[in-house]
Parts: C-alpha cells; structure tokens; sequence
C-alpha cells in the first residue's frame, strides 16, 4: 500500500541517540543546567541550534550568538569523538532487515534525519547504499516538528506524501511525519509516540505488510 517509507536515523537504525544524550549532559553541566533523560526526550529529532536553546533557556544567564556557536560546536566535538569506533556492529537489531525488506517489496527507501552527521553515520554502519535519498540536513531550513524534511525526501523520491510510510524514535519526529500527511510508525513507547499510528519496540518487530 506504500511507494516509500522514510527512515529517521538516530534511535531509529542506530542507537546515537545515547551520544547525543551524554554529549548533551556534559554541555549542559559545564554552563550549570541540570540535564535528565526526560529532558533529553524533548530534545530527540530536535536540531543542534534547536536543542542548544531549549537547554540554554534554564541557564541561569543570556548568551550571545557567537557563545551559542562555539557552544554547538563543543557538544558536536564531542558527539563526533563519540561515535568516531562506531561500525556496523552498533546498527540496531531488524535494522538492515527492515531496510532489505522495504527494498525487496518494491519501495523507495529514504533517510530523513536533521543531524548533520548523517553521511558519516550511515558510512560507518556502513548502510549508505541502501537508501535512494539522503537527504542534506544542512539544506533544511526548518527542523522536525516541521514536515519539511519528510516533504523534501518524498518529493526526491518522487512519491505523493500519501504513499510514503514514516519511521521515528521522537515525539517531534512523529509529528513531522503526521503534519506532512503521512503514516508514522513510532519506535519506543506508545505512550510517548501517542501521536503515532503505530507503535513498535524496535525495527526487530518491523514487518511492512501490518501496517
Ligand atoms: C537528531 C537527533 O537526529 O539529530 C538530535 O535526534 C540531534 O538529538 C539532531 O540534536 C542534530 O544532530 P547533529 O549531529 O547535526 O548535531
Ligand atoms: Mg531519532
């Protein structure tokens, strides 16, 4: 009943959702904000600049843009030594299979993530052949809640919203997937992803024709 099904990438295929976490942590301890992982929640499909704010908001002083930068760059500094060993071992279970199966049943297979980190990503898992669109979070002017990025990776790969199934671990992501008019299966907690149509564990209980 698909033409395409989008994938996000961290939390979704791998699990990097972790190193943005500790990344996260470790900014926000040295600027003296409390940092949990229900805060994290909220800031999962978020951007860099985008998340940077939502922790800064509880700081207890005002930053000015350049801060802000040399901010975002420290977080992706870390985030980047982070996952520098990772290799197709860290790739979540039913991730490849999910992809292989989309593929083998006909659809476009395409990747919407906001991280700039992407490309790199999917070379070390070594899956970046697997997809018909990547797209560039670097050439999204709006990030997820906005359906902007499950829009841009549709129109590439040539199929109506209506057609194209969505795959996400966040809140923000999901609802992306749904302002964009297409099908969300959530990965997680169905009490998180209340938004989605479908929730799953993990893409290891993926299985296309259910949904
Ligand atoms: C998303 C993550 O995929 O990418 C967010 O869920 C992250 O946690 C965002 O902030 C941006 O990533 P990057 O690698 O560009 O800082
Ligand atoms: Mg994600």
């Amino acid at each position: 009943r698909y033409k395409a099904v989008i994938f996000d990438l961290d939390g979704v295929i791998t699990d990097t959702a972790r190193y943005h976490y500790l990344a996260w942590k470790r900014l926000a301890a040295s600027q003296g904000v409390h940092f949990d992982e229900a805060f994290n929640e909220h800031l999962k499909g978020i951007d860099r600049m985008g998340s940077l704010d939502l922790i800064l908001a509880s700081a207890p002083r005002a930053y000015t843009p350049e801060e802000k930068l040399a901010l975002a760059d420290s977080k992706n500094a870390h985030y980047v030594e982070l996952i520098s060993t990772m290799s197709p071992a860290d790739l979540l279970p039913g991730a490849v299979e999910a992809l292989d199966a989309c593929r083998a049943a006909g659809l476009k297979v395409g990747l919407a993530s906001v991280s700039k980190n992407a490309f790199a990503v999917l070379d070390m898992l070594g899956i970046a052949g697997k997809f018909d669109y990547v797209v560039d979070a670097a050439r999204i002017a709006r990030g997820k809640p906005d359906p902007e990025i499950f829009l841009k990776a549709a129109s590439e790969l040539g199929v109506s919203p209506a057609d194209c199934l969505g795959v996400e671990d966040a809140v923000a992501g999901v609802a992306s997937i749904k302002s964009a008019g297409m099908t969300a299966l959530g990965i997680g907690d169905p009490a998180v992803l209340a938004q989605a149509d479908r929730v799953i564990a993990g893409l290891d209980h993926f299985a296309l024709a259910d949904y």
